[in-house]
């Protein structure tokens, strides 16, 4: 979108767009949070909705949809077989991709689980620049193991590296000897990174991995669900980029791989998810299972409502104005936090700012899950729910031994047209004044651990009384109401 130009500021971020619809928010009081963490178990993915002021938590679903899809779902065809509604989206998804082929699933991890079902045998490798929680359980669930190979520098957190997310191209091709391409299922490119600080990979990057992949004739799979936040990275930091629309760089990009598959509730602004593609035998070769798993070809466990307004979704991320704002606004807070000496990935990425807790909280161990401790600490200074993306992320290695996570992040996500700046600004204030009491701020140890994806449903409990203490502190700063 162009740079509003202010007469007497620096220029802010701009929302270009109107509100029409809204949801009233409440501000629990600080003693009232802390008695709703406790009940949660001490994971943010079990408060309630309506005990929250800014939810942060995801982008996923929660995105704000326009006038234009709203109307869309109004004209939705509803039949279990060959609703007009599913030819539409397919359509649409062939303008944008180029590929006339769409397996419909109800969101991104079914898709996944396809995927992993499909083509990954015990024993096998999938490659990837970063692993995503729900990709990598499905890969794992089938007897198949992950390779990351993002480059180093991707794992730094302070950077002005505009590709944090690309893979490293040598560590590749050595990777794909070692394995043996016939053992390498296939190779899966995020773009961009979820759990790394939504960083992108550029185009260049893309074009030489899946040129390797080919010529070791290994499949290659692009993941997009965070693919408009990457393609607005592309256009405004890609040398060569910036004279090409958003929709000659989107084809540009989905013509380099085999399969394209994305969460249309993070691409398309809405809740399903699909796998797309050119070959008829490809097609035919997962076919069976979207009957099997998801609800009939024509509609993947979808409802006709949320197809129509995803179509209308993918066009509008097809469009700069709309997909410039959530960087925008993340950079803007990763801006004023950096200023504020904050530990925060920097540049900042898409899908929201993070916080480094290895450098906000040095003194809670990775093994006592500091992200999910820093995501409680921030429930309980402010309302605001983040996700922890880290060591409770993880799974454990087999021999039973935690598996301490390269990166341990507290993101604050920036669900799409929802939060103002003035929201935003609340979320720096309280996070500026965590820092400033992080001391206060301790472990937390599991009281249930699930075996798999454990951030969702684990239980957990306070090492010491450290969230009394806090909220005490928080209450002598802002008062009883706050
Ligand atoms: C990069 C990426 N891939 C896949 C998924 C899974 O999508 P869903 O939540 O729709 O299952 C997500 C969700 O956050 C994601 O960020």
């Amino acid at each position: 979108m162009p740079e509003i130009k202010f007469y007497k500021h620096e220029p802010i971020p701009m929302e270009m767009h109107k509100v029409k619809v809204v949801q009233q928010l409440h501000l629990l009081p600080a003693r009232e949070r802390l008695a709703k963490m406790r009940a949660a178990g001490f994971n943010t993915f079990q408060l309630h909705n309506a005990d929250i002021f800014m939810d942060m938590l995801t982008d996923s679903g929660v995105n704000a949809m326009s006038d234009m899809q709203v109307a869309a779902t109004m004209h939705a065809d509803d039949a279990y077989a060959g609703s007009e509604t599913f030819f539409v989206m397919r359509d649409k998804l062939e303008e944008i991709f180029g590929t006339p082929y769409c397996l419909p699933a109800h969101q991104g991890r079914a898709c996944e689980n396809i995927l992993a079902t499909r083509f990954v045998k015990p024993g096998n490798c999938v490659i990837m620049n970063y692993h995503f929680t729900t990709a990598k359980a499905h890969i794992t669930r089938v007897g198949g193991h992950v390779e990351e190979l993002v480059k180093d520098e991707g794992l730094v957190s302070k950077s002005d590296l505009p590709f944090k997310g690309n893979i490293d191209l040598q560590k590749l091709e050595a990777c794909i000897q070692k394995e043996t391409p016939e053992n390498v299922a296939f190779l899966r490119l995020e773009s961009g990174t979820n759990l790394i600080g939504g960083q992108p990979i550029s185009y260049e990057n893309m074009k030489a991995a899946t040129e390797l992949a080919k010529k070791y004739g290994i499949l290659t799979v692009l993941d997009a669900s965070l693919l408009q936040d990457n393609l607005y990275f592309i256009k405004i930091r890609e040398p060569g980029m910036a004279d090409k629309s958003v929709r000659e760089i989107t084809r540009m990009i989905a013509d380099l791989f085999d399969l394209v598959y994305f969460s249309a509730r993070k691409f398309g602004f809405a809740r399903g998810g699909a796998i797309v593609m050119r070959d008829e035998a490809l097609f035919h070769s997962m076919e069976d299972l979207i009957p099997m798993f998801e609800g009939f070809l024509t509609y993947g466990g979808m409802s006709v409502r949320e197809m129509e307004a995803m179509t209308v979704g993918f066009d509008e991320s097809m469009d700069m104005d709309v997909i410039s704002q959530g960087p925008q606004f993340i950079q803007y807070a990763v801006n004023q936090l950096d200023a504020y000496g904050i530990p925060v990935i920097t540049p900042g990425g898409g899908l929201g700012a993070h916080l480094d807790c290895l450098d906000f909280i040095p003194h809670v161990p990775q093994q006592q899950y500091a992200a999910c401790a820093l995501s409680c600490a921030l429930y309980i200074c402010g309302g605001i729910r983040g996700m922890e993306r880290g060591t409770l992320s993880e799974e454990r290695n087999a021999d039973g031994s935690e598996r301490l996570a390269s990166m341990e992040l507290l993101r604050l996500a920036f669900p799409r047209r929802v939060f103002t700046l003035s929201q935003t600004e609340y979320v720096i204030d309280r996070v500026k004044w965590l820092y400033d009491h992080r001391d206060l701020v301790g472990g937390l140890r599991f009281v249930h651990e699930p075996a798999t994806l454990r951030f969702f449903t684990g239980i957990l409990e306070p090492i010491g009384d450290w969230p009394e203490k806090l909220t005490e502190a928080y209450v002598a700063e802002f008062g009883e109401d706050q």
